[in-house]
Order: structure tokens, then sequence, then C-alpha cells
């Protein structure tokens, strides 16, 4: 017979939390669950971040991020494991890729659907928190459906059902998670306005923002669109960049002057967008409305080909020398952070080496090596900022980390300069 699902705050305090993916997201979302009171499984299938988290450590520059675990996994409130075990809330935070054609790659939350599934029992709710493409959380619902005949699914006009389901995007950013994970608003968007409520009692344990609650699909749309709206923003400076170039005119004064304007405020450009999510999430809502993505689309493609425009500057300068060293600063997708995904400027780097442009001294203050694109190539190496600027004749500055902000500008008088970030102007 079909359970009423019952939640309400007070229900939900002594719950037992699954979360699948250890990651950016899905460990800082452990830790803050753990720190409240709640006995958290993190469910990882990498047995070494496993490991290291069950050692009380962390495998991801966060801050505070390590004291946080610490204080948890020394307090018994959370633990990791390879595999999902019996909970009432089980919390989806793996990687949604896309494809080499753009398309969404769902299998990883497909995969953790399916760990999820046969633990699943009356009661239960499941937060897909992945940044997902219109109709995911749905899907979900549909996986775990096939799987589980015996239980009842929710439904949008289903007042009775087995288990709930909603979709809790993440907004967080790198360097602020922990602080943002509390303040930032959220949006959950329910399968049914029940499963909404449920997940919104869920988080109203350590969110400070205000939890707005719509529908899985409004809820899927607005996290893309978010990302989608930055893009084309980036995407719309970048262009203005290239045009600049193009003109010989100064991209970062035209931009100074332009903003002048009341209801004017142009972007900066870079050497193009990188990230997860930004560079990522757009492709989502293309490939479900892809006749009227437009707008959406150019800024993708205009955002995809800043890096060889970058690239194809630094291999013109480098021709005109003879046997040319050059300094590339930064190789993660945004400053003071660890992480490359989809990182333009290790895009740019990874450009110049395969072409033998010359030698190249890699500055990247966040990472213990090289990544593997880099490694073993005879004429790139690793260096220290000061090491690398003293030895080039061309500076690339693809990533404005604090450390390169405060260079010796008599040094760079010296060089032939290429800041994608405008940050020594
Ligand atoms: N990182 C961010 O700042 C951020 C911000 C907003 C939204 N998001 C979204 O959150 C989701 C997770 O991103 P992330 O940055 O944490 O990714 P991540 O790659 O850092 O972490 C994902 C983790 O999931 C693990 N994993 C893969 N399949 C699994 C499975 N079946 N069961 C258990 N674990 C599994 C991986 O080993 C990995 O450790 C993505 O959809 C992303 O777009 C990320």
């Amino acid at each position: 017979m079909a359970q009423f699902v019952e939640f309400g705050e007070k229900a939900v305090k002594a719950k037992k939390i699954a979360v699948l993916g250890l990651g950016y997201v899905g460990l800082p979302v452990s830790a803050v669950f753990a720190s409240r009171g709640f006995e958290v499984i993190g469910v990882d299938v990498e047995p070494l971040i496993v490991e290291t988290i069950n050692s009380g450590q962390v495998h991801i520059v966060e801050p505070d991020l390590d004291m946080l675990v610490q204080a948890a996994v020394a307090g018994g409130k959370l633990r990791a494991t390879l595999e999902p075990e019996l909970a009432d809330v089980f919390i989806i935070a793996v990687p949604t890729p896309f494809k080499d054609d753009n398309e969404p790659d769902l299998s990883y939350i497909e995969t953790a659907t399916a760990m999820i599934a046969p633990l699943l029992k009356r009661g239960d709710l499941v937060v897909l928190e992945s940044t997902s493409p219109v109709g995911t959380t749905e899907q979900v619902c549909e996986w775990i459906g096939a799987k589980r005949p015996d239980l009842i699914l929710p439904e949008p006009n289903r007042e009775k059902c087995d288990f709930h389901i909603a979709h809790c995007p993440e907004r967080v950013l790198p360097g602020s998670v922990l602080r943002e994970l509390v303040d930032n608003d959220r949006i959950v968007g329910g399968i049914s306005p029940r499963c909404a409520t449920s997940a919104a009692d869920l988080y109203r344990s350590f969110v400070k923002g205000e939890i707005h609650l719509t529908n899985a699909r409004t809820a899927e749309l607005a996290k893309l669109v978010e990302n989608a709206f930055r893009d084309v923003n980036i995407g719309f400076a970048n262009e203005l960049s290239i045009i600049c170039e193009q003109l010989n005119i100064n991209v970062w004064e035209t931009i100074e002057l332009a903003n002048r304007h009341p209801r004017v405020n142009i972007l900066k450009p870079g050497p193009g967008v990188g990230g997860h999510c930004i560079a990522v999430d757009p492709w989502f809502i293309i490939s479900r409305a892809k006749d009227n993505a437009k707008i959406m689309r150019a800024a993708r493609e205009v955002n995809d080909h800043k890096p060889t425009v970058v690239f194809q500057r630094v291999k013109a300068a480098a021709a005109r020398l003879r046997e040319p060293v050059i300094a590339c600063l930064g190789l993660t997708y945004k400053a003071d952070i660890d992480d490359m995904r989809e990182s333009p400027a290790l895009e740019i780097v990874e450009m110049l080496a395969q072409a033998e442009v010359g030698k190249l001294l890699v500055v990247e203050p966040n990472i213990q090596r090289l990544p593997q694109g880099l490694l073993n190539l005879s004429h790139v190496e690793r260096a220290t900022l000061g090491s690398a600027l003293k030895a080039c004749d061309i500076v690339v500055l693809l990533v404005d980390h604090r450390q390169f902000k405060s260079v010796d500008r008599d040094l760079l008088n010296l060089r032939i300069v290429v800041d994608t970030r405008g940050l020594w102007r």
C-alpha cells in the first residue's frame, strides 16, 4: 500500500544521509551535513578518495575543508565507502560532463542511481545535486521505477508515493564553497510539490539563504541558465577582445570607457572559458533546444575559439625570435584554485607545446606536478615565477593568480607580454 511520505524539519534531523560523489561538491556537502549532526556516509568509486577521507584528509584544495572533514571523521559523523548502504536520504553529486558531440553524458548519474535503487525504502528522499539537463530528475525517477516496480513513484499530481525525489542544484563558487553552501539561496525543484518540501526541509538544516521551491524541470533550467547567462556575457567580452586586436585598439580601455555608461557593464575578456560549469552547462540547454538556443551556441563557439586566438598570437610572437623562451603563467581555469577542468590556459599551453614554438617554462603555484599532457616533453619545464620571468623572452599571463599580480614591471618592460587577463595593464 502506498505510504504518505512525511518529512518535516524535525523528522529530518534524525536522518542518515548518503552522498554519492565526494568531489568538489559532494565532499563539502557531506562535511557540512556532518557538522550539523547528521550521520553521513560519503560514497565514491575511487578507492584513493575513500581512503584519504577516512584518514581525515582531503584530496581537493578548498579553504577550511580539511579542518571540517577532519573534525567530521574524528567525531564519527562522516565515513567514506565504495558502496552505498541503507540511508534515509541519498544525495547524488556525481559528474555531468559532456561528450565529444557536446551532448550531455548522464552515465555517472545513471550508475549512481543504479547503485542506490536497490537500497531505497519507503519514506526515503533522493536529491539530485549534479547540474543536469532538463528532464534528468524525471529520468532518475524512471530509472528507479524500472529497478523497483514495488515502489510507488512520485508524480507531479500524485499526493501519495513511497519516496521523494528533487533537484537541488549547486551554485557554489570554488574557493568559497563552505561559505556559499550556507549563505547562498537555493532552488529546490520537486517531481511533486511534496518532494520539493521534503528536500527543502533537509537543506534548511544548514542553509541560511532563502530556499525557493519549484518543479524539477524549472530548477534544472534555472541552474543552467545562470551559467549560460555568464557564458554569453563573457562571450561578448571575448569577441570584443578579438575585434579590438584586429582593429589595434586597447580592449581594456575600450571596456572601461563603455562601462562609464550607467546601464552598460561589459565583463572582462580572458583566454577562453573553463571549468566544469560555465563551459559545459550551456550545451545542456542547446542539446534540448537545438534550433532555438542561437545566442548560447554562438557564445560557446566564441569562447571555445579564444584559446586558439591566444595561441596564434603567441606563436606569431615566437616566430620572430631565435630559440624563444616562453613563460606561461597559470594552468587552472581560474585564479587561486587547483582545478584544470576545461581550462583554456591548459589548452593554450598544450597547443604551444604541441606546435613546439619554443621552450616553455610553466608556472602554476596551485598544483603538485604538471598534467600528463605536458610531462616528459624536453621543451616543457615547470618553473618558479622568478626564474621563468628572468629566463623568458615572452610572458603569457593566462590566469590571474594572486602570486602573479605584483611582478617586477621593469622586467616585464623588457619582454613581449601577452596578458590575457588584463592583470598588468
Ligand atoms: N565543482 C563546482 O564548483 C560545482 C558547482 C556547481 C555544480 N557542480 C556540479 O556538481 C556535480 C559534481 O561536480 P564536482 O565538481 O563535485 O565533480 P568531481 O569530479 O569533483 O567529483 C565527482 C566525484 O564523483 C565520483 N563518482 C563518479 N561516479 C560515481 C558513482 N557512481 N558513485 C559515487 N561516486 C562517483 C568521482 O570519483 C568524483 O570523486 C557536477 O554535476 C557539477 O557540474 C559543481
